[in-house]
């Protein structure tokens, strides 16, 4: 047990009496293409009677006309309010699914079995839940916590490397902003080939305590937005074009990018930023990003869900395992941190 609703789990045996325990009028599984095929089969034997939806895994379909279907499917199946919804897969099922479920019939239980690494350390965790619309991230949404979310690290076995390395950046993260000694021992382990389990619950643990103090993002909470700002910007860049970037991989830049302004703004010291650069760079290589483009990326940053009064705000860090939330940065600021990416051999 970590904490509240979010359960470490080693046996599906406890997914079964869960929903022994709960008498749900319906089932329904949310999945992608590729969590039914190397998720679902592990669940399968602990499953009462249920009913399935399977849609197309990626970001580009965390959209209205996903909803659509999963609430059409939801209709048709008959979903009342004592039905339940399991999302199993990674940050777009449990988000999506988590939205359809929280507003359908103004809102049917559902639990995650988070199946990717950020889903595992983050996603689940914390009840944000959305689609993206009109070009923009998570725009439309609400706060919701699942019923339970069951956390086995058995579906990493399956997880594409990069997007094992996009759920890693997130753990990286969670040392930067709060806990100065994971981040030390974070950055000697080797992603690649990692005892996830203490690793997952001392994240969700660092999320967790943060989540309770400020559920709904008014003050603390806003720290776990480090590398967001202008890292959401670049993957919203992105995703209008035809590169795609992961999540955890725009975060990377964003938080090399802020460690930039930590140094400029809060003396940050440069040994500390050379420090977190180059373990960003040695993880997660460089990307060339156009100066051409930098206007783009923060025009995405002035529409961030985070700013009030047309200011940017930022989350910096004074050092590693120490963030501070709303810092106003400028124009000029960011482009000097996107700058620094780009020049900054790592
Ligand atoms: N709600 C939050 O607090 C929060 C926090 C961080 C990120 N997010 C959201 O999460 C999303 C990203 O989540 P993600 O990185 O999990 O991406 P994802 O859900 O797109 O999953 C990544 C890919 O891995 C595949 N996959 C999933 N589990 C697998 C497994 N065990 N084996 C093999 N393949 C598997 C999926 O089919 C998909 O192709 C973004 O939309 C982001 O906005 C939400
Ligand atoms: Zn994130």
């Amino acid at each position: 047990m970590i904490l509240d609703n979010v359960q470490s789990i080693e046996s599906f045996k406890e997914i079964d009496d869960f929903l022994q325990e709960n008498n749900f009028s319906k089932i329904g599984i949310l999945v992608d293409e590729n969590t039914l095929k190397d998720c679902f089969p592990l669940i399968l034997p602990f499953l009462p009677s249920h009913s399935i939806l399977e849609i197309k895994s990626g970001e580009e379909e965390k959209n209205f006309y996903t909803c659509i279907k999963i609430w059409k499917w939801m209709t048709h199946e008959q979903f009342d309010r004592k039905a339940l919804l399991i999302n199993l897969g990674g940050g777009v099922i449990g988000d999506m699914g988590g939205f359809c479920a929280a507003t359908f019939k103004r809102g049917v239980r559902f639990i995650n079995i988070p199946t990717t690494l950020l889903s595992q350390v983050d996603a689940s965790v914390g009840g944000k839940l959305g689609i993206d619309f009109e070009g923009f991230k998570n725009h439309i949404g609400l706060f919701q916590e699942p019923v339970k979310v069951f956390i086995n690290p058995v579906f990493l076995n399956t997880l594409p490397e990069n997007e094992l390395r996009s759920g890693f950046a997130e753990v990286l993260k969670h040392g930067l902003i709060l806990d100065k000694n994971y981040w030390e021992a974070v950055k000697s382990v080797d992603y690649k080939n990692a005892e996830w389990k203490k690793i997952i619950e001392h994240s969700v643990k660092i999320k967790n305590k943060v989540v309770k103090e400020d559920p709904t993002e008014k003050g603390i909470r806003k720290i776990l937005n480090f590398g967001h700002t202008l890292g959401h910007a670049i993957e919203t860049f992105y995703l209008n074009t035809s590169k795609r970037l992961l999540h955890g991989e725009a975060i990377a830049i964003g938080m090399i990018c802020e460690a930039y302004l930590s140094f400029k703004k809060l003396n940050l010291k440069e040994s500390d930023l050379n420090d977190i650069t180059n373990h960003l760079i040695g993880i997660y290589s460089k990307n060339d990003i156009a100066e051409s483009d930098y206007q783009k990326i923060i025009s995405f940053c002035l529409q961030d869900k985070k700013n009030s009064d047309h200011k940017t705000m930022f989350v910096l860090l004074e050092e590693p395992g120490k963030a501070i939330f709303d810092i106003p940065i400028n124009e000029d600021d960011m482009i000097e941190a996107l700058d620094f990416y780009k020049t900054t051999k790592g």
